[in-house]
Formats: C-alpha cells, sequence, structure tokens
C-alpha cells in the first residue's frame, strides 16, 4: 500500500461541516478499491472552539497544518462571533500565514445546470479566476481611531508588491498557457487605483511579453461585472487582486449556476517544504440553512476533487490525480439531476446529493 494521503480536515462553523461530511464520503468511496490510503485528522477550529477557548487558532496550531499534504475547509463565521474574529483569524490567518498564494476559482457551467443569464450555455461560461490572495485590502493595514465620536476616522489600505503581483500573474500566464483558448484578462481599476493598478498594469504588461502565445486583454472590475453578466464568453483566464476577486467569483458562482457549485483552491503552488495548500467551497458557513440538511455539497465535492488533482500533481503521485479525475466527473454526472431545479435550493437535501455523488463514482 503506497504512503497514506495525509489530509487536515477543518469543518468549521455551520454548513462547513455538514459539506464536508458528504465530501469525505465520497472520498472514501473513490478510495475503496485501495488505490489510494487515506488517513484524515480533523480539528475543530471555528466558533465553538473560539467561544470555548477564547483563542481561533493558534500560530503552533498553524505549524501543526504543514504536515500534511492538504487540507480540506468547509466553511467559517457564525452569528454569535463578531464579524471578522473567525473570518481574518483563521481563515485569513491560515492563507496569508501558509503563503497559499493563489485562489483559484473555476467558473463553468455544468451540464444540466441553469445559468441566470438569458441564452447562455456551458460553451460560454468556462473561465477560471486566479485571484491573489495575500495582499490588497486583505494585509489589514490600517486602523480606527476616535470611534464613536463626530472625529471618528478609519483607514484601510491597498497593498500591492512587484513580488506578490508578479508570481501571482506568472501562474497565470502558465495557467492560461495550458488551456485552448491561452487568453489572459488582468482585471483591475487602473482608471483611479492608479498606485496599485499600475503595479499590476506593468507586471502583467512585463510578464506578457515572455508569454507571446498567450493573448492579452484589460478590463476595469466595474466592466468586468457588467461582461461577466452579459457576454461571458470573453473570459478565458481572469488574473484579479485579492479585494476584486472576491467579489467577481461571487459573481462567477452565481452564472455558473449559484454558490451550491463554486469550488476553490488556496493553493502554495511551489510545494516547497513545510508549505501545504487549503481547498474550500466558495460559499460561507449559510448560517440561514445551518444543521438543516439543506446545504448543496457539491462545491465542496468539487473542491475534494481539486484537492486530489493538485496534490497528486504537487506530490507527483497518479493515483491521486487519477482520483480526483473521478471525482470531478460524478460531480458532472450528477449536475442533470438539477436540470429545472436551482442548485441551492434543490429539494435534495445534504446527504441525497453525497448519495448521487457516491453513485456516479460507479
Ligand atoms: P454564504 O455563502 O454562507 O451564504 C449566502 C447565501 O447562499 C445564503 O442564502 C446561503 O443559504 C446560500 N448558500 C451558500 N452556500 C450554499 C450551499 N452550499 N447550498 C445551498 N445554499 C447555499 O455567505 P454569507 O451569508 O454572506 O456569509 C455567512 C457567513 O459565512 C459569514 O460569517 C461570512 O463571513 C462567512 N463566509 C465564509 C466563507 C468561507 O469560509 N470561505 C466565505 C463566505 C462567507
Ligand atoms: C471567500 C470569503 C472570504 C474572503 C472571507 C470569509 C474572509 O468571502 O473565501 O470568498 O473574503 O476571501
Ligand atoms: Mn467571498
Amino acid at each position: 500500500m503506497s504512503t497514506p494521503l495525509n489530509l487536515a480536515i477543518l469543518g468549521g462553523d455551520g454548513t462547513g461541516p455538514e459539506v464536508v461530511a458528504q465530501a469525505l464520503r465520497v472520498l472514501e468511496a473513490v478510495t475503496a478499491d485501495g488505490s489510494v490510503a487515506v488517513q484524515t485528522t480533523h480539528f475543530d477550529y471555528g466558533a465553538a472552539h473560539y467561544l470555548a477557548t477564547g483563542s481561533v487558532i493558534t500560530d503552533e496550531e498553524v505549524d501543526e497544518l504543514r504536515g500534511f499534504d492538504a487540507i480540506l475547509l468547509g466553511a467559517v463565521g457564525h452569528p454569535d462571533v463578531k464579524p471578522g474574529i473567525l473570518e481574518k483569524g483563521l481563515l485569513l490567518k491560515l492563507r496569508f500565514q501558509l503563503d497559499q498564494f493563489i485562489n483559484l476559482r473555476p467558473v463553468k457551467l455544468y451540464p444540466g445546470i441553469e445559468t441566470p443569464l438569458k441564452d447562455k450555455g456551458p460553451d460560454d461560461i468556462d473561465f477560471v479566476c486566479v485571484r491573489e490572495n495575500t495582499e490588497d485590502l486583505y494585509c489589514g493595514n490600517g486602523g480606527r481611531a476616535r470611534v464613536g465620536t463626530p472625529q471618528e476616522i478609519s483607514t484601510q489600505e491597498m497593498i500591492a508588491t512587484r513580488f506578490g503581483v508578479e508570481r501571482c500573474v506568472r501562474y497565470a500566464f502558465e495557467l492560461a498557457k495550458t488551456r485552448e483558448r491561452k487568453h489572459l484578462t488582468l482585471v483591475h481599476k487602473t482608471n483611479v487605483l492608479t498606485h496599485c493598478g499600475g503595479t499590476w498594469f506593468d507586471t502583467f504588461r512585463d510578464l506578457a511579453t515572455e508569454y507571446s502565445d498567450v493573448e492579452t486583454d484589460y478590463h476595469h472590475v466595474d466592466a468586468c461585472c457588467m461582461y461577466m453578466a452579459t457576454k461571458p464568453e470573453i473570459y478565458d483566464t481572469v488574473v484579479v487582486p485579492n479585494m476584486f476577486g472576491d467579489i467577481i467569483t461571487d459573481l462567477g458562482a452565481a452564472v455558473a449556476g449559484g454558490m451550491g457549485i463554486a469550488a476553490s483552491g488556496n493553493l502554495n503552488p511551489d510545494a516547497g517544504a513545510g508549505s501545504v495548500s487549503m481547498f474550500e467551497p466558495v460559499h460561507g458557513s449559510s448560517p440561514d440553512i445551518a444543521g438543516q440538511d439543506k446545504a448543496n455539497p457539491l462545491a465542496c465535492i468539487d473542491s475534494l476533487a481539486m484537492l486530489l488533482r493538485e496534490t497528486g500533481r504537487v506530490k507527483q503521485r497518479p493515483a491521486l490525480s487519477k482520483a480526483g479525475d473521478k471525482v470531478a466527473a460524478a460531480v458532472q454526472a450528477v449536475t442533470p439531476n438539477f436540470t429545472g431545479k436551482r442548485l441551492d435550493r434543490s429539494g435534495y437535501s445534504t446527504t441525497e446529493i453525497g448519495d448521487m455523488a457516491i453513485a456516479a463514482l460507479g
């Protein structure tokens, strides 16, 4: 038997553990033939852990995660905890400290899923967003003073470093090169954010000279939102800073049918010692439907497919990639069950959709 795939499982809050449970059932089924041995370790970070201990996750606990092959995360955020504490203290801390500098978010309309866009089909909606994941407004620079007075002041600073931008843009060019259309669009707001936008635009322009086989384009983020909703077929690979990337990928999830299907990977693609990538659905902990067996687990199951494929690539373990391909195929085999239904309030339970995915594995 090969070395086990050593996974850290962070269910998190709300619907997070519910969708992760289904992804783990799928993982068990896809590896039942013995092709891949799997070892999972569960961590209970999230609202309950924070409320009980006063700690979200310590630096030492983050370091412990470096020993795993990959992390599967559900979602974080809870109505009983002030906004930002868990999101910044857990999710962003992991992305930053584990230097997961790429947030890869495919936007693909699967067969059977309905898009809210009139007259658009799977051929029109098939692109991938490369969201920078360690800089920008997310660094938290700034502050708030004289709170509650008429003189209150707050600032929140946008950061772009040539190093951070360049490694992200280079990843996007490399990815674009592997795709059929070989087309990369930079999305920013260079007409207003002339400082950070300048760094992004110049880096993009400079790297483009090294990738003459990739066609390039630039869109302001406001126009990008309009195009995504009117002519999504113009996009193939999109590279975007952190904050705009957060926003346009929710829009992307919506045009591809909804949050129930949108998968993502927080990647440290360098695969150096101590680096570990983390895979999670784009959606949050959905307190409105938590505990009701209503969350669609397909986004988490597709994130598991990404985990297996990416870990297989990085660790050069073809058996993992193959298992990932099978899980991705199962997700696409299940989607026709949603024809004429919404992805999120489909009427199927979380468990039923997990059953469908397992059955589709064959
Ligand atoms: P959300 O994605 O949790 O929910 C938005 C809406 O989409 C809700 O109506 C929800 O029911 C629905 N939805 C989302 N995923 C679904 C699924 N798989 N199946 C069916 N319906 C689904 O976003 P929100 O309401 O803005 O945030 C809720 C909490 O989650 C907040 O605390 C927020 O900070 C956090 N959050 C966490 C992450 C993450 O962990 N990556 C991402 C976004 C939001
Ligand atoms: C996401 C989420 C996170 C983000 C939040 C919860 C910190 O919205 O993964 O898209 O803004 O990146
Ligand atoms: Mn988001």
